[in-house]
């Protein structure tokens, strides 16, 4: 049997090589990076620049766009136990279902060095046992995204509540498309079924006061009326102020959408903000962000997201690459991601660098955001997380289809939770 799968081959066939001067005794390390935005392109920057310092060569290697997609593209080369890739970006909801394959990173880097990142992305890279099995790369939290020329067109004020939202959306779309636009909608956000829908979900239902799915004691705590209105009132946006095509959009999906016009909110991540505000975005300058608006019984919510570097306990170079590790989360490489590309830097202290903020003004307020940002259920569900998210996106899909009434589905997600977590026990 080959040791290594075909969809691993598949994905692995666009291979980028960093290289500096090729030295006596180099090795060549091999990285896996996400390609959303501009992440690829920094990420060989970033391996570029460790190649010249060190010597050695590293092949970026380039992962789907979908954290679900890559995460089943991971579990496939590692339970190869293949040393194929050395150091692998992988998301924060993954530690409890991936970990046992990476190495201890307090083996090779130093308590000082740790210590400069926001300590909860380091508790969520940590295992019960004081294992660190990544170092966080950049964070993330979910934001509104608004046409601030179209607010000020139809004289409405950014939107605080879900309702709000609903109503403006309907009056810009409306008015777009009175004036010409036939393909403008209100509102765009990811709605396929996968990780990324998971995280919208939790945002609708906990701003409604709906709880986050698994609270961390283990109760399972989705079947509410506050989550219910949630997933209704989600389920009535499809077809009238979002696309149906919104049921198969994720991030890159929604922000095409926006950045050619055809949007007056988008519900996004961070680097969003720097592609919007590219040369070739036809709303450069128009957009303006705020927090995710809130129900009637909650406060807004974001949920906190984000991608940390972990090195593979098959590699044959742990050292060397964590050290690559290090490199890529330091300050410089933090500093040009965020500057460059509006990724949110992991060390506390670059949110008070005067050039990061000129660059993404609304950073300024993101370390507020993000402090209150609601984690997925990841870890108390540890090695369940992956079906227990799928439990979540399958079943809340299902009813933005049309497929089932939104009013049963809190009642069915409940169930299927407890099968999955032996009724709250997990
Ligand atoms: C972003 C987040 C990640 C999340 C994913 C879902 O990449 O950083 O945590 O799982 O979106 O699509």
């Amino acid at each position: 049997m080959s040791r290594f799968p075909s969809l691993a081959l598949a994905c692995l066939a666009a291979l980028i090589f960093a290289g500096g001067g090729r030295t006596a005794g180099a090795v060549t390390l091999s990285m896996s990076c996400g390609a959303v935005g501009l992440e690829l392109e920094l990420c060989r920057k970033a391996a570029e620049a460790w190649s010249q310092e060190s010597g050695h060569e590293v092949k970026i290697v380039s992962t789907p766009n979908s954290s679900t997609e890559r995460l089943a593209l991971y579990q496939q080369i590692l339970a190869a136990q293949a040393g194929d890739i050395d150091v692998l970006q992988v998301d924060i909801v993954w530690p409890g279902l991936l970990g046992s394959h990476f190495v201890d990173l307090n083996d090779y880097i130093g308590a000082e060095t740790v210590e400069a990142f926001f300590p909860a992305l380091i508790a969520a890279n940590t295992t019960a046992e004081g294992a660190l099995l990544a170092l966080p790369l950049y964070t993330d939290a979910g934001m509104l995204y608004a046409r601030q020329d179209l607010l000020e067109k139809y004289g409405l004020n950014m939107p605080d509540t879900w309702e709000a939202l609903t109503q403006a959306a309907e009056i810009i779309q409306a008015g777009e498309r009175a004036a010409g636009n036939a393909d403008f909608w209100g509102y765009v956000w990811q709605g396929r079924a996968y990780e990324g829908l998971t995280c919208n979900i939790l945002e609708w239902v906990h701003s409604h006061g709906g709880g986050s799915f698994v609270e961390e004691d283990g109760t399972i705590s989705i079947a509410n009326p506050q989550a219910q209105e949630a997933l209704s009132l989600a389920a009535s946006w499809v077809d009238t102020i979002s696309p149906t095509g919104v049921l198969n959009y994720s991030e890159e999906e929604a922000r095409g959408v926006f950045q050619s016009g055809n949007a007056a909110f988008m519900r996004n991540w961070p680097y969003a903000w720097a592609l919007g505000n590219a040369e070739d975005s036809l709303v450069k300058g128009k957009i303006a962000v705020a927090p995710l608006p809130r129900g009637p019984e909650g406060e807004s919510t974001a949920t906190l997201g984000g991608w940390s570097l972990a090195v593979s306990r098959y590699s044959k170079h742990p050292e060397l690459a964590a050290d690559l590790v290090k490199h890529m989360t330091g300050v410089a490489e933090q500093k040009r991601r965020a500057q460059e590309s509006a990724y949110n830097p992991t060390r506390p202290a670059l949110y008070q660098d005067a050039d990061i903020l000129a660059a993404n003004p609304f950073f300024a307020t993101l370390p507020e955001i993000l402090d209150k940002a609601v984690a997925r259920p990841s870890t108390v569900t540890g090695r369940h997380y992956n079906r227990v998210s799928n439990a979540i996106w399958s079943t809340v899909h299902a009813a933005l289809s049309g497929e089932a009434p939104p009013e049963s589905q809190t009642e069915a997600l409940e169930a299927r939770l407890r099968r999955i977590g032996r009724g709250g026990r997990w």
